[in-house]
């Protein structure tokens, strides 16, 4: 476990290069002041829908079984989704919301549109629960629990999930712009995201070993094959499908040895320098990023420590919750919509 200063420390030996990453740092600082002055949010709990839907665990493996037998990808699709979900406005089934006239939902923003799939998943097993237990279960619990099945399903740990959340009456497609880091995005940038989120270092890199599994496409990997970051035969293999004018959509898996597998082979690509997003070579290769190198060590070493840390880090991802949402959301019936 990394002690708080030293995540401290990591922040101000990056801050100095870029005065804008000090922005999200602070206004993070007087978020969490104002959350904990004012509100005091339920607690998430285990047990949230024992007595209300005591079947919901069973009803979304089961989902999630099919799921992913029928193709693993499903299994990334879920953890992605659950990811874009909690990084804007907390953990609260935005994501999942349709554009209609009067709201502007996230799924046209940039990191989303084209990009971000699996939404059929969630409906499905929406329309189950909405058979078994009427209005009972949020559609942003829904996508914390098929997040946690998927990663199982595809041989990765196991974790309790933290339920009780309430879906937004709102979506955010500037925060979506905002929140979620880019593939060619540096990595001070990057980690400043993610402690605006209360999530530091240590979370970052193990919440990106999610990249042992699913797909990415080539706009977002171009940049790293014909750049500069340390280069490979199999990186440039991919140069034949993905050229550097042509082919945008054709896709690649982040784990080549082991694409459908959760296990910490993501990090020893890494090591070897192949790791397909410039985001995820550079949390190995980036002259800022002293901390980070010695924990993609530590996790291509240690895939225990990785499960560990990646299970703890997905629960506190999980517990970025929205005070509002708490205060004024519901219990969807189609995660797509709000409530009439
Ligand atoms: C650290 C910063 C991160 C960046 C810059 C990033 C960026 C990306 C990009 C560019 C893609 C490919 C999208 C496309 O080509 O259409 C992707 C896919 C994916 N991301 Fe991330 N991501 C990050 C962190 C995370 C985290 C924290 C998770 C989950 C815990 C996650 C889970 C996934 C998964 C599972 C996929 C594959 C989805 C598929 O097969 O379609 N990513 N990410
Ligand atoms: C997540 O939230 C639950 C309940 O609110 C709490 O018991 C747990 O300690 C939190 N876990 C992390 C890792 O933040």
């Amino acid at each position: 476990m990394l002690e708080s200063h030293q995540i401290a420390a990591q922040e101000e030996e990056m801050a100095t290069p870029r005065q804008p990453i000090l922005r999200p740092f602070i206004l993070f600082i007087l978020s969490r002041l104002v959350i904990e002055s004012f509100a005091s949010d339920p607690p998430l709990t285990l047990d949230y829908y024992s007595s209300s839907c005591p079947t919901v665990l069973e009803i979304v493996r089961k989902e999630m079984e099919c799921a992913v037998l029928s193709d693993p990808r499903n299994a990334a699709l879920a953890v992605r989704l659950h990811f874009h979900d909690c990084f804007v406005q907390g953990c609260d089934g935005s994501v999942l919301l349709d554009d209609t006239v009067t709201l502007k939902g996230e799924k046209t923003a940039s990191p989303n549109v084209n990009s971000l799939l699996g939404y059929e998943i969630i409906d499905r097993i929406k329309n189950k629960l909405e058979s078994e237990c009427p209005g009972v279960v949020s559609c942003a619990d829904i996508l914390t629990i098929a997040a946690r099945d998927a990663v199982i399903l595809v041989g990765g740990p196991y974790w309790d999930v933290p339920l009780g959340r309430k879906d937004s009456k709102t979506a955010s497609y500037d925060l979506a712009n905002e929140n979620i880091p880019t593939a060619n995005e540096g990595l001070a940038s990057i980690i400043s995201k993610f402690l605006y989120q209360g999530l530091s270092v240590t979370d970052t890199v193990a919440l990106s070993g999610a990249h042992t599994i699913g797909m990415a496409r080539c706009q977002n990997y171009r940049a790293r094959i014909y750049g500069s970051l340390g280069e490979n035969s199999h990186l440039s293999s991919l140069k034949s499908t993905c050229t550097a004018v042509e082919g945008d959509d054709k896709i690649a898996p982040f784990d080549y040895v082991t694409p459908n597998v959760f296990d910490n082979s993501y990090y020893i690509l890494l090591l070897k320098e192949d790791g397909l997003l410039n985001s995820d070579q550079e949390l190995y290769s980036s002259l800022l990023g002293i901390q980070t190198k010695r924990l993609v060590r530590k996790y291509a070493e240690d895939s225990l420590a990785f499960f560990q840390q990646f299970s703890d880090s997905m629960v506190k991802m999980g517990n970025i919750t929205n005070s509002d949402s708490f205060e004024n959301g519901e219990v969807r019936k189609n995660c797509r919509f709000i409530n009439t």
